[in-house]
């Protein structure tokens, strides 16, 4: 049979097929990966939340275990990956996305998203996004309505509400708390303050404690826990279905008390997230300008593409940044980074820059926490 006109919608299909022959699409020659028997796959960032409360928040799992939800019925990834996240920007228990993210150094809250669909590919992103909790969906909106692709501030806004977003306060009274006692902690000379946490130390603030209900322990702790690592969290979700179509999303309110302005690689299209429908996907987590540096989600797309597992691919990127800094883990200590990957074989992985990093899981059959390669260990 000769493939001579087949188009690529065509080539999706038959590739769906379970086809392990090279075709013609279009102009460019493709070899498509045997796709019979996959078995659907969702994984995400693990979101491991320790609340202002003192409980935990498992963001990871309620994301692949609601992806796969939709997949099994029927749905496209994209719609997918994004009600996914969604459950995450919705809930205050996770302070790295959406509502309840931490604000910027002016104490606003600045959203980042960026969407990607592997059978249209196409992509749509939005940036510094204020007062919508929701920018992975108005990401999706900018794929879907518009023919841009990046959306940043005010013009973001004014897009999402045209299109029917409600304008909320992000700000949480726990995140507000967080960042006035980080703001209160920078300078014993100027007129903020003075803060509980500003003195530090862990004697003292079991000492202070006396006194203080279970609850007011637990929201100190999370707070000083903000204050001891400056917070980069964010969620990115990968989904492939049975016919071999993958989707991804990355959704953050980025690094805590920000410039207000700066954006990380959430939204950069093959820095945060990357999807190549014939080849797979990657997305990250973590200190965002690093993984620009290095385009870390197409890097590990293209690693893939050459043959690399997921997990080998993911780790070479964690290697790229390790380079910039000369392998010197002094400087490396001030900042981690994570990846995640998937090939349209179903093969999963990732890799942190220290060890520690994990992602959730969702095979169909079950949700799970697995662990990621570590390049570096803390002593
Ligand atoms: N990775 C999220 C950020 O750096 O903004």
């Amino acid at each position: 049979m000769s493939n001579d006109g087949i188009k690529r919608r065509d080539f999706i299909k038959q590739s769906a097929a379970g086809l392990s022959v090279p075709i013609l699409a279009g102009e460019t020659t493709v070899t498509p990966v045997a796709t019979q028997g996959i078995r659907p796959l969702v994984i995400s960032s693990s979101n491991r939340n320790r609340t202002p409360t003192g409980d935990v928040f498992e963001g990871g799992i309620a994301c692949v275990t609601r992806a796969m939800e939709i997949i099994k019925a029927g749905g496209d990834t994209l719609d997918a990956v994004v009600a996914g996240v969604k459950i995450v920007e919705d809930d205050p228990r996770d302070d790295s996305v959406g509502y309840g993210g931490l604000p910027n150094e002016e104490c606003d809250v600045e959203l980042d998203a960026s969407v990607m669909h592997g059978p249209s590919r196409r992509a749509g992103a939005v940036a510094s996004l204020r007062y919508i909790k929701n920018p992975a969906s108005v990401a999706k909106l900018v794929l879907e309505r518009t023919d841009h692709l990046l959306l940043v501030g005010e013009g973001a806004l004014r897009f999402a509400l045209k299109h029917g977003f409600k304008k909320e306060d992000l700000l949480t009274e726990p995140s507000r708390k967080a960042w006035l006692a980080w703001r209160e902690s920078l300078n014993p000379r100027d007129g903020w303050g003075p803060s509980p946490l500003r003195t530090g130390g862990e004697q003292e603030r079991k000492t202070s404690s006396a006194g203080l209900s279970r609850e007011e322990i637990a929201l100190n702790e999370w707070i000083a826990e903000k204050l001891r690592h400056r917070q980069t969290g964010t969620i990115n979700c990968l989904a492939l279905n049975a016919a071999g179509d993958i989707s991804g999303v990355t959704t953050t309110s980025g690094l805590a008390w920000k410039i207000p302005g700066r954006v990380g690689d959430s939204p950069i299209i093959g820095s945060g997230l990357y999807v190549d429908n014939e080849v797979g996907a990657a997305g990250s987590t973590g200190r965002g300008e690093e993984c620009i540096y290095i385009n870390g989600s197409h890097t590990i797309v293209e690693n893939m593409r050459r043959g690399m597992s997921p997990a080998d691919a993911a780790m070479d990127a964690i290697k790229r940044i390790s380079h910039r800094y000369g392998d010197n883990r002094t400087e490396l200590a001030n900042f981690n980074i994570n990846f995640y990957a998937i090939n349209k074989r179903g093969e999963h992985g990732g890799a942190s820059l220290w060890k520690g990093g994990t992602y959730a899981i969702h095979d169909g059959r079950e949700a799970k926490i697995v662990d990621c390669a570590w390049l570096y260990e803390k002593k």
